[in-house]
């Protein structure tokens, strides 16, 4: 018996599977850390153990900048001995972590970095999101089709290489349907845009198009507003967080931009249940990197499993060979050779102070 006891004992210290989670949890996107973090804790909850044993999932903050992101995941994975990493949250931080996870050979699974360049050469890094290409031209479709825009005024955060690359997506799919585009220019952190905005309303816009993160988001939408701007405010993903409204209040009140999911559209069984869960733990309703979040760990369990061992390298190749895995935010199937899934993009908007499903485009319809 003591043996027996001593054994079960060793295994419960030893038989540990660290997972890492490299999140933004301080600095400008910290709203979106707080997100990922809750999807993961409610998953870790439903599924705690693999392989007979303990998950521990080890949070790593990169107060939203590329060289922690890059110091951090090293530390999950020299000091922490992690086999696997979710995380980065944004695109930027993701490319600088995703070349340490590449060169340390261990998996790296983003649940929201949608730049081609995160998992572009790389066989480490792969993402349970799609990539921006799409979301930029879903954007530009909704833009001429739906809201007839021909005339747009594109805000482009040069410090993040996402802002970058879905303005430029966005722009080449407008600009195939004759519409005209001004594209000016700012930083993450800028709180005053009113040069920008001139530039804007001199060029006749009828819709302005800010493709970074929430903050900013929200401070252009109410300048624009005050200033008297009557057209259409859009935007990526990068709007979703509860901060957008908190911060921008009524002046982002009939926003459109690109996402991943809404939890008033679930699209399988495991999205249903997820949004049960999440209002039974949370007291609300998930927003999309919390669903993001959960199925980066869901998939990376689920890869652990069927590798059948704590090796690394060997959960990367299980990694990218999953198929039809039923998450949250749709049914993914990561693409062998570049560690993309192909998913639908949703429109969202913002009604009475809270996200609302707006309109669903499907990635077969976007040649
Ligand atoms: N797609 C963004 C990026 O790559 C991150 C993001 C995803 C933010 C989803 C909010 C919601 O930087």
């Amino acid at each position: 018996l003591l043996v027996i006891a001593l054994l079960l004992s060793s295994l419960s210290i030893f038989g540990v599977i660290k997972i890492g989670a490299l999140l933004p949890l301080t600095g400008g996107v910290s709203a979106f850390g707080d997100l990922v973090k809750k999807g993961i804790e409610l998953a870790h909850e439903e599924k705690g153990t693999v392989l007979g044993q303990k998950i521990e999932v080890v949070y790593m903050d990169t107060r939203s900048e590329k060289t922690e992101a890059a110091n951090g995941i090293a530390r999950l994975i020299d000091k922490e001995g992690v086999i696997a990493v979710i995380g980065e949250v944004i695109s930027g931080n993701s490319i600088a972590a995703g070349e340490i996870a590449e060169k340390k050979k261990v998996p790296m699974v983003s649940p929201s970095s949608t730049n081609p360049l995160v998992t572009q050469g790389k066989k480490f890094v792969s993402r349970v999101c799609f990539i921006d290409p799409l979301q930029g031209t879903a954007l530009a479709e909704f833009a001429v089709k739906t809201l007839k825009i021909k005339k747009a005024t594109v805000f482009t955060d040069v410090e993040q290489d996402y802002s970058v690359g879905l303005s430029n997506y966005f722009i080449e799919r407008f600009k195939k349907y004759g519409g005209q585009v001004l594209q000016v220019q700012y930083k993450s952190g800028d709180q005053e845009f009113s040069a920008q905005l001139s530039q804007a309303l001199a060029f006749g816009s009828e819709a302005i198009v800010v493709t970074g993160y929430y903050n900013e988001i929200a401070l252009v939408a109410q300048q624009a507003r005050s200033l008297g701007f009557k057209g259409y405010i859009l935007a990526g993903d990068g709007a979703d967080a509860p901060e957008l409204i908190k911060i921008g209040g009524r002046a982002v009140e009939g926003i459109y931009f690109s996402d991943h999911y809404h939890p008033d559209a679930p699209v399988t069984q495991v999205s249903k249940k997820f949004v049960e869960a999440f209002v039974k733990k949370y007291g609300v309703k998930p927003s999309t990197l919390s669903a993001l979040g959960y199925d980066a760990y869901m998939l990376i369990v689920e890869a652990i499993e069927r590798a059948k061992t704590t090796k690394p390298e060997l959960i990367a190749t299980a990694i990218r060979s999953i198929k039809n895995f039923q998450g949250a935010t749709g049914v993914i199937s990561i693409d062998p050779n570049t560690g993309n899934p192909t998913k639908d993009v949703v429109i969202l908007t913002v009604k009475n102070q809270q996200f609302a499903f707006a309109a669903k485009i499907s990635a077969s319809d976007l040649k």
